[in-house]
């Protein structure tokens, strides 16, 4: 197991380079295997997510060459077997596969997907659309058989706003007869990425970002060359530690109006911040003012930001609120908070935070991947030494995450332990 030692306390100071945005490159990976030609796609993080999925890439025979920040994917070698569970299982995004195989042969077989444990996460939309598509579905034991004698554009609603039915969606009609529509469609970014990439391939996609999406099916698409957005959960990480610990800490190379819903809501709190065309300027500022946030699809506030700006919230004086949307389980690191000193109590998707505490190091676990970087930046700011366990939930999502934080003043070493 890998774990995560941080003597806190340390101002951070300096620039933070933000990496391409893993929840777009675990789409735009699988996206790939519907061009009929080599696709390069640029800026895509070094994290175990993307490793996995170029795993699944490979298994299925597509020559995969990774050329620093680029991948370089031809398809044309591919054979449309199986995937293994133990592929599948590692990561949610390995259902991106499910559909971009039913888009270009319309058979696929796999296995559920795997993902961090922070609600039930069905798959249900998703297959809604394929089966709206003119998909059959056989369905047993988390196996699934998927197939078409043709797929035939759509009209679909989603019950909810589903990232990953959204795009599964448009994986799955891009290649279909005639037009389908996506009613209640995710706006965010990443839906936005994987629409311009299938777009540069010859795809006739309108309206992403927005809650419709129209796809007019083509018969062939071609390889095409895409760069991936900035992490805006990534930048969003890093702009709060500088909240909490940060002396003039640059946040670069982002996207601010992927972030707005976080500096708007840091502003509220009173946060020192510079934000600039392409980065933000952030510093530690005392007497915080409590704020209320309750998670949304995009643009509310991100989900994914929930776990991390808790330990902000121990420091505003006086009662914050967070409400949780999206997932059932997502305060899974509240207790750990807690036994660093904060005073924080859960009510179903609420909690209340009352600060303003300090916070002393504990040893303690990161239990998903975001709660893993709330630990982080309660470790940072925490007096004494916090040890994160189970830190490979934080590997799979953060790119070089101890050298950037290292690189900016933090004390922060990575350790492998029995
Ligand atoms: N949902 C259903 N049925 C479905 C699909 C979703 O009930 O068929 C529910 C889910 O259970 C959840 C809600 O709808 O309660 C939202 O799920 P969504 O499908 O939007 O999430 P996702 O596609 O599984 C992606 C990101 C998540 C991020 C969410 C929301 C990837 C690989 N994952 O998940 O990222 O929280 O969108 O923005 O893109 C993370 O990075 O830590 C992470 C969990």
């Amino acid at each position: 197991m890998k774990i995560l030692e941080i003597h806190g306390g340390k101002k951070l100071s300096g620039t933070i380079r933000i990496s391409g945005a893993k929840n777009a490159s675990v789409a735009l990976i699988p996206a790939a295997i519907l061009a009929d030609s080599e696709v390069t796609i640029c800026n895509v993080p070094e994290i175990t997510d993307t490793d996995a999925l170029t795993e699944i890439l490979q298994y299925l025979g597509a020559d995969v060459k990774r050329a620093s920040e680029s991948i370089l994917i031809n398809p044309q070698t591919i054979e449309n077997k199986e995937i293994p569970e133990e592929l599948s299982v590692k990561l949610r995004a390995s259902y991106y596969f499910m559909a971009a195989l039913l888009g270009k042969y319309k058979y696929v077989e796999m296995y559920f997907p795997g993902g961090c444990s922070i609600g039930a996460r069905p798959i249900d939309q998703t297959l809604k659309s394929f089966r709206a598509l003119g998909a059959s579905i056989e369905e047993k034991d988390n196996h699934y058989k998927i197939y078409a004698e043709e797929l035939v554009g759509a009209h679909i609603y989603l019950d909810m706003p589903s990232v990953g039915a959204t795009i599964n969606a448009m994986l799955a009609s891009v290649k279909a007869k005639g037009e389908t529509i996506i009613e209640n469609a995710a706006k965010e970014p990443e839906v936005v990425s994987v629409a311009t990439f299938l777009n540069g391939m010859g795809a006739k996609i309108t309206g992403a970002g927005t809650s419709e999406i129209k796809i007019k099916g083509v018969e062939k698409l071609q390889g095409c060359y895409t760069e991936v957005i900035p992490d805006r959960i990534e930048a969003g990480t890093y702009i709060i530690a500088g909240a909490l610990v940060g002396e003039n800490l640059k946040i670069d190379n982002i996207i601010p109006e992927h972030v707005e819903m976080l500096i708007l809501k840091l502003k509220e709190m009173g946060v020192h911040m510079e934000v600039g065309p392409d980065y933000v300027v952030v510093s530690k500022t005392e007497d915080l003012k409590p704020v209320k946030i309750k998670t949304q699809g995009y643009p509310g506030f991100a989900t994914d930001l929930q776990q991390p700006i808790t330990p902000l919230l121990t420091q505003c004086l006086g009662i914050s609120t967070l409400e949780e949307t999206i997932y059932e389980n997502r305060f899974k690191n509240v207790p750990y908070l807690n036994e660093m000193g904060a005073n924080i109590e859960i009510d179903d998707r609420t909690i209340k935070v009352s600060g303003k505490t300090e916070l002393v190091g504990k040893r303690v676990e990161a239990t998903d991947l975001r709660a893993g970087a709330c630990l982080v930046l309660a470790g940072l700011l925490a007096n004494g030494v916090t040890t994160i366990t189970n830190i490979e939930h934080v590997l799979r999502g953060y790119e070089n995450i101890v050298q950037k934080l290292e690189d900016v003043g933090a004390d922060i070493t990575l350790k492998e332990e029995n």
